[in-house]
């Protein structure tokens, strides 16, 4: 018995200073202590001891060493555990500033900012303007009269007084145009709404980035050199473009420049709607009504104007398949971009 007990106090030494967790000890305070551990084996063993007395002690004894000794590791565990955590905590600020998660960038933010340092480089200034807007500037000075038919096109929200939420960045045209004068180049981003059913590439509400250069002798070969440049300076390669005629009562000639889309790489998806090319940017030469409506002397200058729509470039420069995403308010998918 003595023997045996020896044996099990090394054997028992050994295992806990190689025990590095609390998983472990408990085992061993199982392989000891439990039902059908040695401490149980041992009391089995007292029936065919000699000197049940002397043996019973010493098994008693080995029993609280056991135990006292599992104690004192898992105390000396926990103790270190925390004096761990103490060296690994950053220093105490005393300031009231809590440290926390910051949030990150819209996709369309970035979009925004990447555009607008684009232009800015190419000599354009920034505008703001204002999500609510007069009947005059969002249609009438666009040489969009009342009763006009491309007014369709914009299923209009209207306010209660007459003004309504601006279908389109255009709106700021005649403003800036007055405000500035020629010659101008002018870049002016806003969130625009229309009345719209939603779907992958549709939705109610949405971001265009208008541009403006007016000056003398500019011409279609300015505004392709422009698109072209800014596109593939945004998405960092030659990207496809194609022009295709295209309507607005307020540019003449208009068109409308698509690229290829990016997501499904031209095979044709519902971000595509199935066509391979997506419509990014309506552009055109400003009609000499829309020019004069601004105070801008047609006999010397001529520019252009284009709708970049913000928010389809950012699913095409993110890959992001449905427009939804952008409003959803889903961290799931706008978080994405903390680290861009
Ligand atoms: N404002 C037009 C739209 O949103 C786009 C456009 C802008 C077209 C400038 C031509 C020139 O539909």
């Amino acid at each position: 018995m003595k023997e045996r007990i020896e044996e099990l106090e090394a054997l028992f030494e050994k295992a806990l200073s190689e025990a590095t967790d609390a998983a472990a000890l408990e085992n061993l305070r199982v392989e000891y202590l439990g039902k059908k551990g040695h401490v149980a084996e041992l009391m089995k063993g007292l029936r065919d001891a000699q000197d049940k007395k002397a043996a019973g002690q010493l098994i008693n004894v080995f029993k609280c060493g056991v135990e006292s000794r599992i104690e004192e590791a898992t105390e000396a565990m926990k103790q270190a555990q925390i004096n761990a955590r103490i060296r690994n905590a950053k220093k105490y600020n005393p300031t009231l500033a809590r440290e926390r998660e910051f949030g990150s960038y819209h996709p369309i933010t970035l979009a925004t900012r990447e555009v607008e340092d684009v232009f800015i480089s190419m000599g354009f200034t920034i505008e703001n303007y204002n999500e609510i807007v007069d009947d005059y500037q969002c249609f009438e000075a666009l040489n969009i009269p009342k009763h006009h038919p491309a007014r369709d096109m914009q299923d209009t929200y209207y306010l209660d007084n007459g003004q309504l939420l601006k279908t389109h960045t255009s709106a700021a045209q005649n403003y800036i145009m007055k405000k500035y004068g020629a010659p101008l180049r002018a870049i002016f981003p806003g969130r625009c709404f229309r009345n719209e059913s939603t779907d992958a590439c549709h939705e109610n509400t949405f971001f265009q980035m208008e541009g403006m250069m007016i000056d003398e002798n500019i011409s279609i070969s300015n505004l392709i050199y422009f698109m072209k440049t800014m596109l593939s300076e945004v998405f960092k390669r030659d990207v496809k473009v194609r022009l295709r005629p295209g309507f607005f009562p307020f540019v003449e000639p208009g068109f409308e420049l698509d690229i290829n889309c990016e997501i499904c790489g031209g095979e044709g998806c519902p971000s595509c709607k199935n066509s391979g090319w997506l419509e990014l940017c309506p552009c055109g030469m400003i009609h000499p009504n829309v020019l004069r409506e601004g105070g801008i002397d047609t006999e010397k200058y001529t520019g252009f104007a284009f709708g970049l729509g913000l928010t389809r470039l950012a699913m095409m420069k993110y890959g992001v398949k449905d427009i939804r995403d952008f409003n959803s308010g889903n961290l799931k998918s706008l978080s994405q971009f903390k680290s861009i």
